[in-house]
C-alpha cells in the first residue's frame, strides 16, 4: 500500500467486496507505476498543507486539473512545485474510477505519469535508432494515454526546433483529448512564455493557468 496512505481504502478489518478490492488494487497499481520520485512519494499531504501559501496554490491547482486544464507551476528552487505535482498524481490515482476494461484485465491503462522534459525527449528519440524497439507513435501514445501528465524541469528545454515542436505536438494532442497536464519550470512567466511558444501559451490561457511559487525554499529548513 506504499504511498497511498491518504486513499479511500477502508481499514483491513472491515469487510470488503471483491469489486472494491479490485478497484483498490488498480488504484494502488496506478500510483506504483506513475514514475514519480521516491523523495516526493513519501510525503503526506496533511503535512504539506501546513504551509499556507502552498495550501492556497494546492486549491487552485486541484480546480484546474479537475477542469482538465493545462497548469503551469513556476518559481525558484525548492519551494514545492514538484511535490505539488506528485500530490496531484496521487489524487488522480486515488480518485480513479476503473473502467470495465480495466477490471476485466485487472490493470489500468496508465492513469498518471511524471516525466522530466529531458526524459520525454529521450523517450521519443529512442524510437529513431535502427534497432528501436518502439515506434515514435508508441512513444507519443505513452504521453497522451495517461489521464494526467506532469512534465517537470521545462526550463531544461534545448533550443532545437525539434524539441519545441515535439513538446507542442504532445501538448496539443492532450489539449484535444481534454486531458489535464502540469508543466513545471524554474523561471518567471515571461521566460516560460518564450520557451513554451505561442501555441502552448494560448492553450494555457484558454484552459488553465499559471501558479507562482514565490516563497523561500523548503530545502534545509527541516
Ligand atoms: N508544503 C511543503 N511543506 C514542507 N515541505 C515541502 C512542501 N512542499 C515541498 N516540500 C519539500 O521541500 C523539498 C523541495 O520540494 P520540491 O522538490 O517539490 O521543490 P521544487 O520547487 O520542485 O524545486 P526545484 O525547482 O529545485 O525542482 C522536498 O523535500 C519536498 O518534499
Ligand atoms: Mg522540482
Amino acid at each position: 500500500m506504499d504511498g497511498l496512505e491518504q486513499s479511500k481504502i477502508p481499514p483491513e478489518t472491515s469487510p470488503i467486496s471483491h469489486h472494491d478490492a479490485q478497484v483498490n488494487n488498480i488504484r494502488i497499481q496506478a500510483w506504483a507505476e506513475c514514475e514519480a520520485d521516491e523523495r516526493h512519494r513519501r510525503c503526506k499531504l496533511v503535512d504539506l498543507l501546513a504551509h499556507k501559501r502552498w495550501a492556497a496554490c494546492w486549491k487552485v491547482a486541484c480546480r484546474v486539473i479537475d477542469a482538465n486544464g493545462m497548469l503551469v507551476l513556476l518559481g525558484s528552487r525548492g519551494n514545492g512545485k514538484t511535490q505539488m505535482s506528485v500530490e496531484l498524481i496521487r489524487r488522480a490515482c486515488i480518485d480513479y474510477e476503473p473502467t470495465d476494461m480495466d477490471l476485466s484485465y485487472g490493470r489500468p491503462r496508465k492513469v498518471a505519469r511524471y516525466i522530466r522534459l529531458r526524459d520525454l525527449h529521450m523517450a521519443i528519440k529512442m524510437a529513431y535508432g535502427l534497432n528501436a524497439q518502439i515506434t515514435e507513435r508508441d512513444a507519443v501514445v505513452s504521453l497522451t494515454m495517461p489521464h494526467l501528465l506532469v512534465i517537470d524541469e521545462c526550463q531544461e528545454s534545448s533550443d532545437s526546433p525539434w524539441a519545441a515542436q515535439t513538446l507542442t505536438y504532445v501538448l496539443d494532442k492532450r489539449y484535444g483529448l481534454m486531458k489535464p497536464t502540469v508543466l513545471i519550470a524554474n523561471c518567471l512567466k515571461p521566460q516560460f512564455v518564450k520557451l513554451a511558444g505561442s501555441s502552448i501559451t494560448d492553450r494555457i490561457k484558454e484552459s488553465g493557468g499559471f501558479l507562482m511559487f514565490n516563497w523561500p525554499s523548503f530545502r534545509g529548513v527541516k
